[in-house]
């Protein structure tokens, strides 16, 4: 089943297009990626699947029903870019608060807000004021809140951005652990590795949807070419197709070594063949 289907969503601002002809699809259990350079209209598309905008033109469904509407809106949870829990509230009090906004019983918060505090191991932070915390443990304290309501997709808009090596890695565990609780994730991220790690499926996007599959079908469909390092002089060549590589390494005498590209180069050729 389908968690969200996005169907040929266009979005302007003025004259700039952000969105243009853009169909995706959530389906349940997965953790999708939308990734894609500045300014490639992720926040723009995840905005009209929360509903804090409208498509242009084009169809959105989350859970069946259309993004504004109020029974979905219970059922979503949402990090928006760049968003930070409110400083002058303790940890405990902006994820009470944000229960009691999304209609969620008291005793429920209380039951839910604790179980959360212990999975994302704010147990300790429970009253400090959020302005105190580390970039890393707002993140977190914003995903505790996220998931007061027990939410059926989770909208990440770039969840680790600014965060350091480490912050990164936690938040990412966070996010695997939910996924194992299998709830459905819609994430936007401009880092390669974390879409690797993290998604089921990635969307290519930089305005319109580029290709989209499994992290291995976009590396075996785009990386066609292969680096080979020759050791006795260092240099690198970047070699197309497995005929001319058996040719490249039939003509080298020392220690050689053949390399697939990364998933990061990968993306970078597809952007830049934009
Ligand atoms: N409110 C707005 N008014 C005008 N232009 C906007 C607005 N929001 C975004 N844009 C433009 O739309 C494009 C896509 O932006 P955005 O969706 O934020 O991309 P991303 O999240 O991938 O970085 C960018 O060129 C951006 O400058
Ligand atoms: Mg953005």
């Amino acid at each position: 089943m389908s968690v969200l289907e996005v169907r040929n969503v266009w979005k302007s601002y003025g004259k700039l297009i952000a969105n243009e002809d853009v169909s995706m699809d959530v389906k349940e259990g997965e953790i999708v990626a939308l990734l894609g350079p500045n300014g490639a209209g992720k926040t723009t598309l995840v905005k009209q699947v929360y509903g804090e905008i409208t498509p242009d033109r084009g169809e959105i469904r989350v859970l069946g029903k259309k993004p504004g509407d109020r029974h979905v809106k219970k059922l979503l949870g949402v990090i928006p870019q760049e968003c930070e829990p409110y400083g002058d509230l303790s940890v405990w009090d902006n994820i009470y608060y944000m229960g009691k906004l999304k209609g969620v019983e008291k005793d429920s918060i209380k039951a839910k807000g604790e179980e959360l505090l212990r999975e994302l191991g704010l147990t300790g932070k429970r009253d400090t004021l959020a302005r105190e915390l580390s970039g890393g443990l707002k993140r977190k304290t914003l995903i505790a809140m996220a998931l007061i309501n027990d939410p059926k997709l989770l909208i990440l808009d770039e969840p680790t951005t600014g965060l350091d090596a480490e912050g990164r890695r936690e938040v990412w565990k966070i996010l695997l652990d939910m996924k194992k609780q299998g709830r459905s994730m819609l994430l936007t991220t401009h880092y390669l590795d974390e879409a690797e790690r993290l998604a089921d499926r990635i969307f290519f996007l930089n305005k319109r949807v580029i290709d989209q599959g499994t992290p291995a079908q976009m590396k075996e469909k785009f990386a066609d070419w292969y680096e080979v390092i020759d050791y006795t002089n260092g240099k690198v060549y970047k070699v197309k197709g497995e005929e001319e590589l058996k040719k490249v390494v039939l003509g080298l005498r020392g220690k050689f070594e053949v390399r697939m590209p990364s998933l990061e180069e990968v993306y970078l050729e597809v952007i830049k063949s934009e």
